[in-house]
């Protein structure tokens, strides 16, 4: 790795100086005219968020920073071209906003709400190839780049499915926005409400209560209030995804018109993934030069030094609400990797918020060859990661989740005891596995307990 007095001279962004440093994780495209086409294509189309958005959400996070406000992310691993559909993004908005109520109403606390979604389409891989058999064909890289199917033709790197992938997040956007304007967030809303929770579940008549206590409050406010406020009917709404796939990134990132500078326009908060993070690597150099709010992932072999040189070069200026570091350490590591971490990030004098991504660092091979996480794994490192920064007079500001609003098998345990013999009914991820809307809902609750801690 390039130390930074190594590096091309940082003064010297522009939106391809990306270009000049090594890019990891990167597909290549054999017709480069075609590529070329695409590219030149998407530059040219709109761009799907506003800067004035990105502004906003990056005001909210500072907000975050200052301990007034939590950050709920959370959505597929992967989102897929065939999921494009009113079910599958009502179904993520619904269990979001649910959980955002049960966060609001039970720690009492505003929450930033940011989905992984409507652009979520590139992925990283350990391997560039995958073997089945006696077959090797290179990896699936996400739909932006190929197909999920093991097939010769379907694995090949096709630069169109960047502009398919620039559509679906416009209708997927398109929907969010219709939906979290009014109607479906509207607190009067039925649909709101509805709690698709089996039966049984323990957490059922504990929301069932919680939504009681709320309908109450609400006939309340609009008693004595001819005035009701805005919030009640609508809520922001953000997007983001990983920024791995760097021309896909450049063609969305625009100099903003009211000259404020650069923006990533293709959503609202880009983050950069736990193996592209480099100092020396193109990723960073795209990042560090727009005006987005940022993640930054954070695995359990970071080097607290090198984390802290890191949010330097991606915030000279400390501005607040622009970096937010996401912890995916795994659960029993917490403990001994994190406080080391957050020490040095204090000691630098730099603002950024701590988020917990109770995944990645969690994942397992079932016997049955599905991956899979342990609910319990889950929120066991969730709980570390409270307790941690507590100790280190520190606060966890968020949680960044792998999650669906639909029934999904694909997680093992919570309240209804998935086993492994129970994977395969309906394992639906085209990458790492998610909480189902069952499993997500508990989550809420384990995190109102966690906060409400002194
Ligand atoms: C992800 O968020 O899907 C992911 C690949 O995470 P990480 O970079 O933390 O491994
Ligand atoms: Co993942």
């Amino acid at each position: 790795m390039l130390s930074p007095s190594e590096l091309p001279s940082r003064s010297e962004w522009r939106v391809d100086s990306w270009k000049e440093f090594p890019a990891k994780q990167q597909p290549t495209y054999l017709d480069s005219a075609e590529f070329q086409k695409v590219f030149s294509r998407l530059c040219t189309l709109p761009p799907l968020v506003s800067s004035w958005e990105v502004d906003k959400l990056r005001e909210q996070i500072a907000l975050a920073q200052d301990g007034s406000a939590w950050l709920l992310q959370g959505g597929d691993c992967a989102e897929s071209f065939d999921e494009c559909t009113s079910a599958s993004i009502a179904s993520k908005l619904k269990v979001l906003l649910q959980m955002s109520l049960v966060l609001i109403f039970g720690a009492k606390q505003r929450i930033v709400r940011v989905g992984r979604i409507a652009g979520q389409y590139a992925k990283p891989r350990s391997s560039d190839t995958e073997t089945q058999g006696e077959t090797t064909l290179p990896s699936y890289r996400g739909d932006l780049i190929n197909s999920a199917a093991f097939d010769a033709a379907q694995r090949k790197n096709d630069p169109w499915l960047m502009l398919r992938g620039y559509e679906r997040s416009a209708l997927t956007l398109n929907f969010i926005r219709s939906l979290s304007e009014g109607g479906f967030a509207d607190l009067h809303h039925p649909e709101y409400w509805n709690l698709d929770f089996v039966a049984d579940s323990p957490e059922c008549e504990r929301y069932q209560k919680m939504v009681a206590s709320l309908r109450d409050a609400l006939d309340f406010i609009e008693t004595i209030s001819t005035n009701p406020f805005p919030e009640l009917r609508r809520v922001d709404f953000f997007t983001s995804h990983e920024a791995l796939h760097l021309p896909y990134e450049e063609a969305l990132t625009r100099e903003s018109v009211r000259g404020t500078g650069w923006y990533n326009l293709g959503t609202h908060f880009p983050w950069i993934g736990e193996r592209t993070r480099e100092i020396g690597g193109a990723h960073i150099e795209l990042l560090r030069g727009i005006r987005n709010p940022m993640g930054v992932k954070v695995g359990p072999t970071a080097d607290p030094d090198e984390i802290v040189e890191l949010v330097r070069l991606l915030n000279p200026d400390n501005m607040p609400g622009r970096i937010t570091l996401i912890h995916r350490i795994g659960n029993g590591k917490v403990e001994q990797t994190l406080p080391n971490l957050i020490e040095a990030v204090a000691a630098s004098g730099q603002q950024v918020l701590w988020v917990c991504d109770p995944m990645h660092g969690n994942t397992v091979s079932a016997k049955s060859g599905h991956k899979t996480r342990k609910f319990d794994d889950v929120l066991g490192e969730l709980r570390s990661a409270f307790a941690v920064h507590r100790e280190c007079h520190s606060r966890l500001g968020g949680v960044h989740l792998e999650l669906t609003g639909e029934n999904v098998t694909e997680c093992l345990g919570g309240a209804t005891g998935l086993s492994e013999d129970d994977l395969h009914t309906a394992y639906n991820t085209t990458c790492d596995p998610r909480l189902n809307y069952e499993q997500a809902m508990e989550i809420a609750f384990s995190i109102t307990n966690e906060i409400l801690k002194p």
